[in-house]
Order: C-alpha cells, then structure tokens, then sequence
C-alpha cells in the first residue's frame, strides 16, 4: 500500500463538498429536527421535499430531504465544480474510466451531472444553483447550533485505497491519514479540495454507505446550546457520540442522528491545507486514541451508516476492530 500521487492539474475542477439528498419518513418530523432543533434556514418547501441551507450559505440548498417510503437512504452526494466547461470535463473523466454518468435536470440546480465513483457511491456535479440571501448577519433568524455551512462529507467504504486513490485522480489531496501502527494501510482518509481539512472521508466498513454529512458551526457555546436544546425537546437520545475534540482536523464535534437515523456532525475550528509544501499528516491508529479527553464513541457509530438508494453495500476484505465505548469499558476503561 502507498499514498498515491497528488493530481495538482486536474482533470477538472472541483471546487467543494455541496450538498446531500437524503429520503426520510416523516418531513414535519425532520422539519422539527433540523429546522427547530439544529437552526437550519428552509429555502423551500413542498409536499414531498424540504430544502435547506446553513446561514453563512447563498447557494439553494446544502441538504434535500425528500419523502420517501421504505427504508430512509441516501439517494446522493454532491459536489460542486467551478464552471459549464468543468461539468463537460467531468463527463469525459467518467466515460473514459467506464463508470455510469449521465446529464439530469435537478430543481433549483444548473445543469446537473449523476456519475457513480470507483466504489459504487452515488455523486452528482453542479456548477450553479439558485442563489438565496447569506443570513450570516442577520441574527435574527439564527437558531439552535446555527449551522453555517456544509463542510464535508465521511463514506465508508469496502476499499479505503482504492476510495482514495480514484478522488485524487480528480484532483482531491490527501490532508491527513491514519494507519495501523506500523503499517503503511490507508485505514481513514481525509481529502480535500476547497483548502481546509476535508471535503470527503473515507473510512472502512460495508459500503458504499453514508456516514455522514458535517456541518460548520459558529462557536463553543453552541455545542451545548444545541445540546440542551435537544434534551428540551426530546431530541437526547438523538446525540449520538460528544461533544469532544477530534485528533485529525482537530476540531470540535457532535454527532446526532435525526428521526430517520441519518447521521449529521456538528463541528468548529478547521485550519487552513493548501500549498504546496502542505504534506499529508500521519496518524498511528493508537495515537489518535491516545489522543482524545471524551470517551470513545459508541459501536454504533463505527458500523450503522444510511444506505445509498438502488446500492448493495459489499463487506471490506478485512474487518476492523476500532476501539468502542462498549470495548472500552469491558477492558476497565484503560
Ligand atoms: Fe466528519
């Protein structure tokens, strides 16, 4: 196993993580969740679909909630690129590689491309969507965590090397990386492309499925703010894992799974990845662990995912064996 090369001319050119579509059961229940409970502006809505946005965004939406029946997924992951010659460019990058990619007409989106990467994970490319106020400012309409903006996304995935290897094809670096102790195994990778820490991450376990999906948000205080809030309103069990302090990325987090057991982060404080000199920082599994003041997280966190709509996960060649809450406290929490 070998960190692949970095791609700094792309074969087109994405700029960030946008948005994502997830179905769920319940829209006025979601509504409660993310609307009530998390602060998320609504830019539309109809009978069937919820379309959101954070405050610190201008672009339509960074996460579509539609009504669906049957199990809750995720229909897709989107990512921006910068311009209508990116979006040809793309298409002719997934011919050439002979995966699926085809021109869809999306609402609220330009010109849309739906494309399946190397490990079978449903994405799509627009380079423009229907623009809406930033509410940065305008404190008025600021609510629960005050989510900001999307920030990234984390996969799991049956093949963490070969995840990683085909989106830096398109361009992505690798930021951080962690391996087993002593091996040069790419067991998590974090990859970017707007200059901060991550754009998409890829962890193993049975995919292609979606961890999650991270939102920014503005201060400290929030993380509790969000969490009383959530006790409040019946929302406790939905917090899932933290607060407490990533090692990779560093960052502040919390994550909560809304009614339909989507899972969302909540997260401040990235730092800045984009010269040239900017090496991929390594992590010893152990180190990470050794790392942390909040107690592991919970067995599920590591395992449950939202399924991709129409997509079969396939089980990764070698189980892992992560160090959960439920581990932890069985070998006397040392
Ligand atoms: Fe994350």
């Amino acid at each position: 196993m070998s960190i692949p090369k970095p791609v700094y001319n792309p074969p087109f050119n994405i700029t960030r993580a946008s948005h994502s579509v997830l179905t769920v059961s319940d829209l006025a229940a979601s509504r409660n969740f993310y609307v009530d409970l998390l602060g998320f502006i609504v830019s539309d809505e109809d009978r069937d679909t919820l379309y959101l946005r954070g405050v610190a965004e201008a672009c339509h939406h960074s996460l579509v909630l539609k009504r669906g029946s049957g199990e809750p997924q995720a229909e897709r992951v989107g990512m921006r690129v910068f311009s209508e010659e990116d979006l040809e460019k793309a298409k002719a990058f997934f011919d050439k590689a002979g995966l699926p990619a085809k021109w869809v007409e999306v609402a609220h989106q330009g010109r849309t491309l739906h494309a399946t990467d190397a490990s079978g994970a449903p994405i799509e490319f627009c380079a423009t969507m229907e623009v809406k106020p930033r509410l940065l400012v305008t404190f008025a309409q600021h609510r629960g965590a005050v989510p900001q903006r999307l920030d990234h996304f984390q996969l799991l995935v049956p093949d963490v090397q070969k995840a990683c290897e085909f989106w830096m094809s398109m361009g992505f670096r690798l930021s951080e990386y962690i391996s087993p102790d002593g091996t040069e195994d790419l067991l998590f990778v974090f990859l970017q492309r707007k200059g901060n820490p991550h754009d998409i991450v890829f962890a193993p376990g049975d995919g292609p499925r979606l961890h999650h999906a991270a939102f920014a948000i503005p201060e400290s205080y929030h993380f509790f703010q969000v969490c009383d809030l959530a006790a409040e309103m019946g929302f406790a069990a939905n917090i899932e894992f933290g607060p407490g302090r990533h090692g990779p990325g560093h960052a502040l987090f919390v994550y909560m799974r809304d009614p339909d057991g989507h899972r969302i982060e909540l997260f401040n404080t990235h730092y800045q990845v984009m010269d040239i000199e900017n090496e991929p920082v390594r992590w010893d599994a152990s180190h990470v662990m050794q790392r942390r003041w909040q107690l592991p997280a919970r067995r599920q966190w590591f395992v449950e995912a939202s399924r991709f709509a129409g997509v079969e996960p396939r089980a990764p060649a070698r189980k892992g064996d992560p160090i959960s809450l439920e581990k932890f406290i069985a070998a006397g929490m040392r």
